[in-house]
């Protein structure tokens, strides 16, 4: 299947993100379009991954139904065929990676969860043995299973430069204390839920992020929610506790590039064919493993 990087269509583009584009449909909805480009270390690499955004597209449908009840989301409508007339022509770029949602007016804080240390997260308690500012217990190691979830909220920073992570208190500031403790509650309760099923079927999810908007005068979720783009998922049958993890999401393109000795500027690696399929494989086999 041939990839799908740059997406044309007769209605206004509003927003091109590192791999979602969004076209104004009315007032009050977009298209939310998921190609099947990757980025890595907020970078957008140059090779797509065919059918990665489809996958991604599907596991967020899936886990919005399944979530649904803790917090509403934004679908609307991810039936193709129930899309407006102007858009039946785009049938082969739109099928199964696009969906109908909310516009909303988007939180600007990422709201991160995680139950195991690893990552930024790892790096930060082995400098202060805390993580965003929350104190955590001497001697753990990498990807350790934490006491209780954490949340290590985040600012999104604009496109080439990192996310920051940021202390609950200065979330507080930017958002007010009220929505602030919010967000932490149901992105905890978002997490406690989605890890209890995906244990169910052998999979750790040791952290994920989640975006919120207001819609209305509601916080709903937004974008995608506990994908292989947004979440670290480990296999529980190789799981090792104090080495890195073997993982089924984009930790695998990361290796490859760390192995590379790029400076992580411009210009960006391309991916060899290789990497690309098991990358494409390693997408499929969690969304397979999750949904089935
Ligand atoms: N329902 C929504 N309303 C408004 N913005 C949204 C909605 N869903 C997703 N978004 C935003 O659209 C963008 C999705 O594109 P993506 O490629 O993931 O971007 P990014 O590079 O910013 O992560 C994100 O910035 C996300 O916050
Ligand atoms: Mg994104």
């Amino acid at each position: 299947m041939k990839p799908i990087v740059n997406v044309v269509l007769p209605i206004p583009k509003i927003y091109s993100g590192k791999v979602r584009e969004l076209f104004k449909i009315d007032k009050e909805r977009i298209l939310i379009v998921t190609t099947d480009r990757i980025s890595a270390f907020d970078f957008v690499l140059p090779t797509p991954v065919p059918e990665k955004g489809i996958i991604l597209n599907k596991l967020s449908l899936f886990w919005f139904e399944k979530l649904r009840d803790i917090c509403d989301n934004h679908l609307v409508e991810s039936d193709f065929d129930k899309f407006p007339q102007i858009l039946r022509p785009f049938k082969n770029v739109l099928e199964g990676r696009s969906i109908i949602a909310k516009k909303t007016i988007k939180i600007p804080v990422e709201c991160v969860v995680r139950g195991y240390l690893s990552g930024s997260a790892w790096k930060e308690y082995l400098l202060t043995c805390s993580v965003c500012g929350i104190n955590l217990p001497p001697g753990l190691r990498e990807c350790e299973k934490l006491p209780e979830p954490i949340f290590t909220p985040a600012t999104k920073e604009e496109l080439g430069s990192h996310d920051r992570n940021i202390s609950f208190e200065e979330m507080s500031g930017i958002l007010g204390k009220e929505i602030a403790e919010y967000l932490k509650k149901v992105s905890i309760s978002l997490y406690k839920e989605a890890s209890d099923y995906a244990d169910g079927k052998g999979i750790i999810i040791a952290d994920t992020k989640f975006e919120f908007g207001f819609y209305k005068d509601r916080i709903i979720l937004i974008d995608e929610i506990l994908t292989p783009d947004s979440s670290r998922f480990w296999e529980k049958s190789s799981f090792r506790i104090g080495l890195s993890q073997d993982s089924l999401d984009k930790q695998y393109v990361r290796n490859y590039l760390e192995g590379l000795n790029w400076n992580k500027q411009e210009p960006v690696p391309e991916l060899p064919d290789d990497v690309v399929e098991k990358t494409r494989q390693k997408y499929w086999q969690i969304y397979n493993i999750l949904t089935t």
